[in-house]
């Protein structure tokens, strides 16, 4: 039995569809109690759960043996692994897949990998078996760009002519999928990326051709981009992680392209491309039929 944590989320929801088509034995770990039906009718187990709560943790992890651990950027994100490591221990779990970022490391620039630095140091010392996975910069991030893209056919960022592979989250879970269900994965790390490193202005040119609107990239200096994302209501954490994180990015940090994606699902990586054009009309193309 396999448990899922955040199988809500980009990455989770599409491991469960997967792992319901292979008729793979899986629970899900559910936080949000009103999106158990989706996980219910793919035929899959659900465990309502909180990383906050760790008896429910042990209650969603009996009979499981292996886990498959995510949650969302939070300044108790450390914490809140933990819990479930603790957890995992606890049950006696035989493996657990977590989601971690490139360039984890206790001394790096931006916080989100210092936090996974963190869980993954405790990962390695709890003694259980355990895989990682540090897929790049999410495709899926642009939908939160997707409402001005379609109003106003600009697309906003801070990386300048800077290259990032982007990956499809759905290319995340299909490896997740196959490292749960087959031997020979432990101790391993693996770097994911999409097919190929774009600029943003490639980026817009893709959305362009894909909604048949004029999409253009416009470039902002860090502060305004800055008081941007805070006009916008995120958190003061999230706001500096996130110049943080673009910092890097327009360094060139994110441009690293690998094969890990191919070799180990069997079949190329998704192309912006597709991604753009499942989405065309969240970023204000006509609906596909
Ligand atoms: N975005 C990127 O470009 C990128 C790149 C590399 C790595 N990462 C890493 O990927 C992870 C995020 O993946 P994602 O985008 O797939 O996540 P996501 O879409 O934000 O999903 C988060 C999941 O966690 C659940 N959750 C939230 N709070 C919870 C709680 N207290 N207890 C139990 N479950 C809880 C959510 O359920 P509810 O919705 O019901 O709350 C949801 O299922 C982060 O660790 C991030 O550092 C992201």
């Amino acid at each position: 039995m396999i448990l899922v944590i955040g199988a809500t989320g980009h990455v989770g929801s599409e491991l469960v569809r997967l792992l319901a088509e292979r008729g793979t034995p899986a629970r899900a770990l559910i936080h949000s109690p009103d999106r158990a039906a989706s996980i219910q009718r793919l035929g899959l187990e659900v465990a309502l759960g909180d990383f906050e709560q760790p008896d429910t943790l042990d209650a969603a992890m009996a009979g499981c043996d292996h886990v498959f651990l995510l949650s969302p950027p939070h300044p108790r994100q450390p914490e809140q692994e933990q819990h479930v490591i603790d957890a995992a221990k606890r049950a006696g779990v035989g493996h657990v897949v977590k989601q971690s970022v490139p360039g984890a490391d206790p001394d790096a620039g931006v916080v989100f990998g210092r936090w996974h630095a963190q869980i993954e140091q405790s990962l390695a010392q709890s003694g259980l078996a355990h895989t990682l996975l540090r897929p790049s910069y999410f495709m899926q991030n642009f939908l939160m760009s997707a409402q001005l893209v379609a109003e106003q056919g600009v697309l906003y960022g801070m990386t300048g002519e800077a290259r990032i592979s982007y990956i499809d989250a759905s290319d995340i879970a299909a490896v997740a999928a196959q490292v749960l269900t087959s031997p020979g994965n432990h101790g391993t790390s693996y770097m994911l990326t999409g097919p190929e490193a774009l600029t943003a202005a490639e980026v817009a040119e893709r959305l362009s051709a894909a909604t048949g609107r004029q999409v253009r990239y416009v470039n902002m200096p860090p502060e305004a981009f800055r008081q941007a994302l805070a006009g916008a209501g995120l958190p003061g954490w999230l706001v500096d992680a996130l110049v943080e994180g673009n910092t890097m990015l327009a360094a060139g940090h994110g441009a690293t392209v690998t094969d890990e994606v191919a070799r180990l699902t069997g079949r190329p990586p998704r192309t912006f491309e597709q991604f753009a054009a499942d989405h065309r009309a969240a970023f204000g193309g006509e609906p596909s039929n």
